[in-house]
């Protein structure tokens, strides 16, 4: 497995010798997990050549305790990607990458506003510039990101979309624990019993999917989930929304043969939980 860390190596490096190849990407912050590995096997079943990024990216964190405590792991992380086949991994530096680069701009369709647009301002923003920085150094041909950042995903759709890129944005079930708590870096950072307790939120998911009806108001859905969540000491919801899975807007009332995106903000502790289930009448 390749490493680079110098944007112009990587340039380099695509132009010359991976010309022919199709090209999987993954993008990542580091501090890897089954989930993010079983992105990585994805894109080495589907590619001929997976390039995985590690970068903590600065713009992208609303809250400056959520940057300097995130987990880095790298040792482990360069461990498990050996192991999942992966081809290059680029490593670049915050002066490196962002050097000359102001930022991709586009109008989000109201989408940064809503759910974690409401709660991390300025999020959504820092994620569309590295993401699309990350594409233009990269050119994958297909790039992979993970269903428990739905929003996330949404907009980098958009954001394709809406650019000159011409890469296909693959979305990917989300992988969770035994317990149902779905996968995420910040997950280290729960004590034992919070982690325990932290998957209280996809059983309350679950079993709303299994016995809600179609004439059901989303909104007494809403207030009962957050009562049955915050029944546990150990959480409190942010927000829970319904939604549309493509427009992302939130839905008044449920219809014959729709589908509905259900998501979640929950702090477990002083850690941001997110989740989210598909639900389909
Ligand atoms: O989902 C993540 O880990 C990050 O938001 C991403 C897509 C790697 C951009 O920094």
């Amino acid at each position: 497995m390749k490493i680079i860390r110098k944007v112009s190596d990587i340039i380099k490096f695509r132009e010359q010798e991976l010309k022919n190849l199709s090209i999987g990407f993954v993008p990542t912050m580091g501090a890897l997990h089954t989930g993010h590995i079983s992105l990585v096997e994805k894109s080495v079943r589907e590619n001929n050549y997976t390039i995985v990024s590690i970068f903590v990216n600065p713009k992208q964190f609303n809250d400056k305790n959520d940057f300097i405590n995130y987990p880095v792991t790298i040792e482990k992380d360069l461990e498990m990607l050996e192991k999942s086949k992966c081809n290059l991994v680029f490593i670049p530096d915050s002066e490196d990458i962002y050097n000359n680069y102001t930022g991709f701009r586009m109008d989000f369709d109201g989408l940064d506003k809503l759910y974690e647009g409401e709660f991390r301002p300025g999020h959504f923003q820092g994620v569309v510039d590295i993401v699309y920085r990350l594409f233009e150094i990269v050119k994958p041909h297909n790039s992979y990101f993970g269903e428990k950042d739905f929003q996330q995903l949404a907009i980098i759709k958009l954001m394709v979309s809406k650019s000159n890129l011409t890469l296909n944005i693959i979305p990917c079930a989300t992988v969770r624990e035994e317990s149902g708590l779905a996968m995420s870096s910040r997950n280290e950072r729960l004590s034992a019993e919070e982690r325990k307790n932290a998957s209280k939120i996809f059983e309350v998911l679950n079993s709303v999917k299994n016995s809600m009806k179609i004439d059901d108001s989303p909104e007494k859905l809403i207030n009962k989930i957050s009562e049955e969540i915050n029944l546990n000491p150990f959480l409190k919801t942010e927000y829970v929304a319904f939604c549309d899975p493509t427009t992302l807007k939130p839905v008044f009332s449920f219809s014959q043969n729709s589908v509905v995106r259900l998501c979640v903000a929950v702090w477990c502790g002083k850690i941001r939980l997110i989740d989210n289930i598909s639900l389909e009448f």
